[in-house]
């Protein structure tokens, strides 16, 4: 008997949270939404950082693709790769064609808020002189009190490193072309601030115990020369190394000690967007990997002051030009842009 009582009790209690429900609940029609403006809470952004930022890349010499796409002379171009990966970061690119005359590259340097250096193989001639320049800037914008990042990837960190140790020779030679590895920590490397800091501790353990990054040169720097060349010693300070097939080992990872620049001597670009060589490791960790180092490079870019004219940034973006799909003969890259 008491049973039923406590099943009608239930029912009634149910019928009235149903009927409160439709007569003064504090669901309301889409209509009704903006009438309330307590309902509408999004936090006001950062005031502090740049939501609209702009990575300059800088193109390289050759086609990218050894001849197959073009030979005209002067033909550069940006492995899209790169430019995915700005994007994956949440930023947009601006390319930095290095064969345009300087005052235009000039300018277009006042419409992004960092630069982005590439992998390849030019280290002479207009190429190196035009990296070297745009370091240089980047240096005096961030000693002029603007924050400006400056990525290095394989042959842009081997560059900087020619550029800070103001020696052409500075380079070793290294066995460590189209191979996955592990990043080693060196002791007592601090994360804090570093391209590592947002790293999940699942991750960041496994960099140094699974091959989750792509590494492909035949240059590098041992840890023994940076540390005894007081200019690189002064400048960088090196996060990771890594061992070539002869057991050498090499300086993988770097972050400057005074200034927002980080080198890489492997390639973040490549997990999420690289499919030619079957070295290149697409896992979900190598993935991630991508994902946390592109997070990084866009959330640096986001501290600069530079506030370019919205026009100015569009008529220069990457999307003026079109990308062409080079991956069907297995190798090499996927898609390149090519300038000519
Ligand atoms: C470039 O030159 C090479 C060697 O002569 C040739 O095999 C290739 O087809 C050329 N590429 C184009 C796009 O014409």
């Amino acid at each position: 008997m008491s049973n039923v009582v406590v099943l009608f009790l239930f029912l009634v209690s149910i019928f009235q949270c149903f009927h409160a429900t439709n007569s003064h609940s504090g669901i309301r029609l889409p209509s009704q939404l903006h009438r309330d403006s307590s309902l509408v809470s999004c936090p006001a952004p950062d005031a502090s950082l740049y939501y609209r930022p702009v990575i300059g890349i800088v193109s390289h010499p050759g086609d990218g693709a050894s001849g197959r796409l073009s030979n005209a002379t002067g033909a550069n171009y940006i492995a899209a790769s790169y430019v995915k990966f700005v994007e994956a970061g949440g930023a947009r690119v601006v390319p930095l064609i290095y064969t345009e005359p300087w005052e235009i590259l000039r300018k277009k340097l006042e419409l992004v808020n960092g630069v982005l250096f590439t992998g390849g193989w030019a280290k002479e001639g207009l190429y190196f002189e035009t990296v070297k320049r745009i370091f240089k800037i980047a240096l005096e914008k961030n000693d002029a009190g603007d924050y400006f990042p400056v990525y290095g990837v394989c042959l842009g960190f081997e560059l900087i490193s020619m550029i800070v140790s103001e020696d052409n020779d500075i380079l070793e030679e290294f066995s460590a072309r189209s191979q996955a590895s592990s990043l080693q920590f060196v002791e007592n490397t601090k994360i804090e601030g570093s391209v590592f800091q947002r790293f999940p501790p699942d991750l960041l353990k496994k960099l140094s115990t699974d091959c989750l990054v792509m590494q492909n040169h035949r240059y590098g720097i041992s840890p023994g020369k940076l540390l005894s060349n007081q200019k690189l010693s002064s400048f960088f300070e090196i996060l990771t190394i890594c061992s070539d097939e002869d057991d050498k080992v090499y300086v993988s990872t770097v972050r400057s000690r005074n200034y927002p620049v980080t080198g890489f001597q492997w390639h973040p670009e490549k997990n999420a967007f690289e499919w030619g060589p079957k070295s290149i490791p697409h896992t979900e960790d190598a993935i991630r990997t991508t994902q946390y180092i592109a997070n990084f490079l866009v959330s640096e870019a986001r501290k600069s002051l530079n506030r370019p004219v919205a026009q100015d940034v569009l008529d220069n973006l990457i999307y003026n030009y079109r990308p062409t799909y080079c991956g069907y003969a297995g190798k090499g890259y996927d898609e390149v842009y090519i300038f000519e």
